[in-house]
């Protein structure tokens, strides 16, 4: 498979507002030891994008500049790096680059062979792509996390988005009651995902609409974490991801706060993949741009009020 030598890539050069994004005509990367270099034929937008472009988590993450952003995609691998015997040229997969190297808002992403997985017949690339970052978000807390078990209920907190459109079809599949909150215009899509019941966060209070939970999936924080401390039974779980600040505030004593670590394996994603396959997940892709108008897409993230998924596709 013949790698050209150059590709085009979203970077920064400096941290900034959507003006600082560049498409920059950069080297194609080469895998080392353990990696593999993908042709990317659709890449997700997640918030983390225009956090790290706007320099909000230099303290968090490692950032050299000029850096290639985005955090996720599907394609097909072109070349393995040493030690990699259980990946192949010409494999489609769908995978999580390293938080600290060049991502994969381009035409050719380096991803860990460990954070890849193989895509199954009948998965579109781009609701592979939509599955990383948001797919594991999902996954994580409410089955690695709280261990969300049939018959007890959950609240998920922005039910339309990224992370919430996936929790909501997972939960649901995992048989539990599942209540969300979002806006009234996604009241019928939380729905149609699988919630029995989606709550108006703006015109409700999501306390009294959903008392007595087994967990709640923070994806907002601040003072609607706070609140969520009231919506769980006593040994409730509250799986928190990193969203807006949590001011500190005393916590009750008769519920676990858990800090949603999010890292990416293969059997991880391997597992979103499969119930893509078997349609127990169905896509939340909502919106597809073009690659060569990403700023348009990191702009519909930024609003904070993207419905599911939003995915860069290219040629
Ligand atoms: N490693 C981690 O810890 C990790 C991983 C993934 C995500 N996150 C964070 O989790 C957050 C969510 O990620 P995402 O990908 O799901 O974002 P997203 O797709 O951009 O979420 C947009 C959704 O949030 C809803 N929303 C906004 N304000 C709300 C509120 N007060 N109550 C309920 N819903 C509200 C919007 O609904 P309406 O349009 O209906 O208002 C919209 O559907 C982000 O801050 C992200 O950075 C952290």
């Amino acid at each position: 498979m013949s790698i050209p030598a150059t590709m085009r890539a979203w970077r920064v050069h400096e941290f900034g507002g959507p003006e600082v994004l560049r498409l920059d005509t950069a080297p194609v990367p080469s895998p080392g030891p353990g990696e593999v270099l993908v042709k990317v034929a659709a890449a997700s937008i997640n918030p983390i994008d225009w956090k790290m472009r706007s320099g909000h988590l230099r303290g968090i993450v490692q950032i050299a500049l000029p850096r290639a952003l985005g955090r996720d995609c599907a394609g097909t691998i072109v070349a393995v790096g040493e030690g990699v015997s259980d990946l192949a040229v010409g494999q489609t997969v769908a995978g999580l680059a390293d938080p600290t190297r060049h991502g994969t808002h381009a035409d050719y992403a380096v991803l860990p062979a460990a954070q890849v997985a193989p895509i199954p017949a009948g998965v579109a690339p781009e609701a592979a792509a939509s599955l990383g970052v948001s797919g594991l978000s999902a996954y994580i807390p409410l089955v690695e996390d709280a261990r969300l078990a049939a018959g007890q209920r959950v609240l998920i907190h922005a039910g339309a988005g990224g992370v919430g459109g996936l929790a909501i079809q997972i939960a649901r599949h995992l048989g539990a009651e599942v209540l969300a909150t979002c806006s009234a215009a996604n009241r019928a899509f939380c729905i149609e995902l699988g919630a029995t019941r989606a709550i108006d966060y703006a015109t409700e209070d999501f306390v009294a609409a959903a008392p007595d939970c087994d967990v709640v999936l923070d994806t907002i924080g601040g003072e609607t974490h706070v609140r969520s401390h009231r919506a769980l039974k006593p040994g409730g779980v509250l799986a928190a991801l990193s969203a807006a600040p949590i001011p500190s505030t005393p916590s009750r004593e008769d519920i676990r706060i858990v800090a949603s670590r999010i890292q990416a394996t293969r059997v991880r994603l391997e597992q979103l993949l499969e119930w893509a396959a078997s349609g127990v997940i169905r896509s939340t892709v909502e919106s597809r741009v073009p690659f060569e108008r990403a700023p348009d897409a990191y702009r519909v993230s930024e609003s904070g009020h993207a419905r599911g998924k939003i995915i860069l596709t290219l040629a």
